[in-house]
């Protein structure tokens, strides 16, 4: 297990690859802010019950990239950091369903290139857009409604709420959620086939889709838009790879 550190240089790759293409939609205006160094694994160190998440930011590097990227962009960001338990909640083999580009495009699913504070959020226009967003796959976005002491997350495929805040501060906002955000374009209805496709079973009664004409034969229609091309094939296995001995 030792020698998979010898993956990190690709991966460091990939994520920088995929922060760029939403980095180069801001207006890069290098505006040297007072701000200290910010440490992301630093502050979820200290929440205490976010090993999982860390270790995801770190193995695929987006954590540093963070690092770097908050201390330039005058935007800030915004990070939604899932408890320990939110992994282990999860249903199990969610994560190694995907694919090695979706394993990360999940994480930066986590992160919103602007700043956030919970009065923000409350009205905000939906959807905000994350890091994952890219111009050819779809806006990868989440939905927040509610009150100012209940504010929910929506992903089109789970929602939850914000359970606490670690840190509320321009240029980085962090909050603490209790699942993790299954983005609805990669989970939602014909966006992920699951690896077995489990025959119908002929459940007793009706199913409710006797009215729907649309409805083709099922499984033919997952060629879909072609949006898990990124011409990122080199080194992903590896990643992969990694997530694999974390799960
Ligand atoms: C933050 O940005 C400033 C100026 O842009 C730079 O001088 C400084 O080294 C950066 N700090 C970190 C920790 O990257
Ligand atoms: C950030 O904090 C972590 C844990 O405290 C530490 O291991 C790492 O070296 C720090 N990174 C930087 C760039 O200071
Ligand atoms: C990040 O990964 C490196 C290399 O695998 C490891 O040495 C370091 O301890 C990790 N840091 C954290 C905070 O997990
Ligand atoms: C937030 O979610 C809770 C349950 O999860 C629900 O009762 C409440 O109505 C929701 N609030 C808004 C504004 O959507
Ligand atoms: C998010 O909000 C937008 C605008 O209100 C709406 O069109 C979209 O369906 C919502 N998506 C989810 C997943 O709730
Ligand atoms: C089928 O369609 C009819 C009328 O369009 C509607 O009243 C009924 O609820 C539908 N049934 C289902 C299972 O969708």
């Amino acid at each position: 297990m030792a020698s998979t550190r010898l993956t990190l240089a690709p991966l460091l790759l990939i994520a920088a690859v995929l922060l760029s293409t939403k980095t180069t939609a801001q207006p890069a205006a290098p505006a040297p802010g007072p701000a200290g160094p910010i440490n992301i694994s630093q502050i979820l160190e200290k929440g205490g019950q976010f090993n999982t998440f860390i270790h995801l930011l770190n193995i695929t590097q987006v954590g540093s990239q963070v690092n770097i990227q908050v201390n330039s962009s005058t935007e800030g960001m915004t990070m939604f950091a899932p408890t320990d338990n939110a992994f282990q909640n999860l249903k199990p083999g969610t994560l190694n369903k995907l694919t090695a580009d979706e394993q990360v495009k999940l994480i930066l699913y986590h992160i919103s290139p602007k700043y956030y504070s919970m009065d923000d959020l409350l009205s905000v226009s939906n959807p905000v857009r994350t890091q994952a967003s890219g111009r050819d796959n779809g806006v990868y976005g989440l939905n927040f409604t509610g009150q100012p002491n209940q504010i929910n997350i929506s992903t089109g495929y789970v929602e939850t709420r914000i359970s606490n805040t670690l840190r509320q501060q321009p240029p980085l906002a962090v909050y603490v959620v209790d699942m993790v955000l299954l983005p609805g374009e990669m989970f939602g209805e014909h966006k992920l086939s699951p690896i077995a496709p489990a025959p119908k079973s002929p459940s007793s009664g009706v199913s409710d889709d006797s009215n729907s004409t649309k409805k083709a034969a099922a499984p033919s229609d997952k060629s879909g838009s072609g949006e898990k091309k990124f011409g990122l094939g080199f080194g992903l296995g590896l990643v992969v790879l990694c997530m694999k001995f974390l799960f």
